[in-house]
């Protein structure tokens, strides 16, 4: 079984009857989103708020009873990969860019647990470019202030096709290839006071626990 797979499908486990649950977006939540899928075909009654358009059609199709936040009203787990995991558990995420919806949903939940391959885990964050979503009202400004709090050339995301990558909530993202994140607590509280900036990649103090696989070991279990 795919390292990506394995974690998906151990943190599916933690989703019990009459649940409301959190599902994140990339190709190792895919796999919790599959699993979960089964689990409500047998019989397991959930009600989930998918974090971007591409996991919702996944679980539309599988027939995951989907609501939206408001309607939940809070969650009791979440689940969503990383890019990167650092001590603490602080990570970088936002490489689909599902960031804002990501991060509504994750710290909207009792428990948020991280699931990633062993290559995520990091012991400095950084090296992943960091994504920062911004209006795209003046965002060449912002990304002026972005570059001013981060201290690097913050770069505009594009999609296949060369076109500014517009995310799920019509906003643009810029990274930051920061290259040694030493203090993600500071750095985040700096990017959210920016005019402009929706929101940042970096989760701190939000992840309860992370379900790492490895190609030749069971899963890890790790706790901040
Ligand atoms: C989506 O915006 C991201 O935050 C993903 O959760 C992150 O990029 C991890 O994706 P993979 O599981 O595909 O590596």
């Amino acid at each position: 079984m795919d390292t990506k797979q394995k974690a998906g499908f151990r943190a599916a486990e933690f989703i019990e009857d009459g649940m409301r649950v959190g599902l994140g977006t990339g190709t190792t939540a895919y796999w919790l989103v599959e699993r979960l899928g089964e689990r409500v075909r047998e019989g397991l009654r959930v009600r989930c708020v998918p974090t971007s358009r591409r996991t919702e059609e996944q679980a539309r199709g599988l027939g995951i009873p989907l609501v939206t936040l408001g309607e939940a009203g809070g969650l009791d787990l979440a689940v969503d990969g990383a890019d990167e995991i650092g001590p603490g558990l602080v990570l970088v995420k936002g490489g689909g860019g599902a960031l804002l919806r990501e991060k509504l949903v994750a710290s909207a939940a009792r428990r948020f647990v991280v699931i990633a391959d062993k290559s995520k885990c990091v012991e400095v964050l950084g090296r992943f470019p960091l994504p920062v979503e911004v209006v795209p009202f003046g965002w060449e400004l912002t990304a002026r202030r972005v570059a001013d709090a981060a201290r690097v050339e913050p770069v505009r995301r594009l999609d296949a096709g060369g076109e500014p990558f517009v995310t799920d909530n019509g906003n643009y993202i810029v990274d930051c290839h920061c290259g040694a994140i030493e203090d993600p607590a500071r750095l985040e509280r700096e990017l959210k006071s920016l005019t402009g900036v929706v929101e940042s990649g970096l989760f701190v103090g939000i992840a309860h626990l992370a379900v790492v696989a490895a190609d030749d070991k069971d899963v890890e279990i790790i706790e901040p």
